[in-house]
């Protein structure tokens, strides 16, 4: 089993997590980096063109170098509209008629041909008397794996697992909290999209992404305040003053009610699943889970506890490498490739 680095490619930023001692569930973190992209929102695009691609490959490069580690092996993901997790119930069947059975479902309803799609599939749960079965599957564009695959390429990197941003931020929760079996929803609100994944007695229920995140907020506020994106992105962190308080706390106001709006749209989705679905916590990550009070919103609008989720204050680390106060607080932007770096290179 090799290790590998956990290589999350948003639209924002691509962030690198590399961690050891996995064997003993308790991990510990030997690598960790974060690169803001110089040309947003190419990398996750359709038509990906290529000399954004470039740029992007060459951010990665730099960004898996400075780690400084010798793991060359790296497990991606792919998210958006490029990919379709679903839940399905199937009857008992041997593998191959398993395999037929999943992908016969998966063509149901793809918002993309299955031809044009990598489909590949986990068994949830058997039930023991009827033999029937719960499978999680995930179809994902080969055009969006494709750009991965290209990206990694030309960073000098070596593809060992392609995962879905959803599935990888299940596991860090999971790795995080082993066997609570919650009923738990977690929401990755990024730049340009919200990965919700519901949880049910621990299991996926539902796993989506939503389009929303923190790039419409910092227009909003540039709108509003008349500002460069650089100036209203600096605004939204609190480094600069508002030039106009009111209107960008409005703008935060209203970007916080699109992103619960969004996270109710999964959890009705859900309670198609579950019809007496009800979570009992709510776990922010992603880099806009960092506006303060954002859970408190959050808490207060669906009436449930709600936590920022940092999956880096669980491991160990050495803290003549790492500053404390630096993994409090980017630990919750990192959830995606913490959940990515929990995987391993299978083959050898
Ligand atoms: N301290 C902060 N306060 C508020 N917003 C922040 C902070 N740090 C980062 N952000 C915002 O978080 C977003 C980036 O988060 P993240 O890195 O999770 O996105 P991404 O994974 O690149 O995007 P996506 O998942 O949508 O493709 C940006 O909109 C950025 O402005
Ligand atoms: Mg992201």
């Amino acid at each position: 089993m090799l290790r590998v680095l956990g290589l999350d490619i948003g639209s924002y930023a691509a962030k690198a997590t590399v961690l050891g001692g996995l064997a003993g569930r308790q991990a510990k973190l030997l690598g960790l980096g974060l690169a803001q992209l110089p040309l947003e929102g190419a990398p996750n695009r359709e038509d990906d063109p290529a000399p954004a691609r470039a740029a992007v490959s060459q951010a990665v490069k730099n960004l898996a170098a400075s780690l400084r580690l010798s793991a060359k092996y790296v497990s991606a993901s792919v998210g958006g509209d490029s990919v379709v997790v679903k839940k399905i119930s199937l009857p008992a069947a041997g593998d191959s008629g398993l395999r037929a059975a999943i992908l016969a479902e998966a063509e149901q309803g793809l918002p993309f041909p299955l031809a044009e799609a990598s489909v590949s599939h986990q068994v949830l749960a058997r039930d023991p008397d009827t033999g029937h079965l719960s499978v999680l599957l995930a179809a994902a564009r080969n055009q969006a794996i494709r750009n991965r695959l290209e990206v990694m390429a030309e960073a000098g990197l070596k593809p060992a697992v392609i995962d879905v941003d959803g599935l990888a931020l299940c596991n860090a929760y999971e790795f995080v909290n082993p066997g609570h079996g919650d009923n738990v929803v977690l929401a990755d609100i990024g730049a340009g999209k919200i990965a919700v994944a519901v949880l049910h007695n621990g299991l996926p229920l539902v796993i989506r992404d939503e389009p929303g995140g923190g790039r419409n907020l910092t227009d909003d506020i540039g709108g509003r305040c008349n500002l460069s994106r650089p100036q209203a992105e600096a605004v939204k962190f609190g480094a600069e003053p508002a030039p106009n308080p009111g209107e960008a706390a409005e703008a935060v106001d209203r970007a916080a009610a699109d992103w619960m709006a969004a996270v109710e749209r999964v959890l009705a989705a859900a309670r198609q699943e579950a019809a007496d679905y009800q979570p009992s916590r709510i776990c922010l990550s992603g880099g806009s889970s960092l506006i303060p009070g954002l859970a408190d919103e959050f808490a207060k609008h669906f009436n449930i506890e709600t936590q920022v989720f940092n999956p880096l204050l669980s491991a160990a680390y050495n803290p003549r490498k790492f500053d404390t106060e630096y993994l409090r607080h980017v630990g919750p932007q990192m959830a995606v490739s913490f959940g990515l770096a929990l995987r391993k290179a299978d083959f050898q």
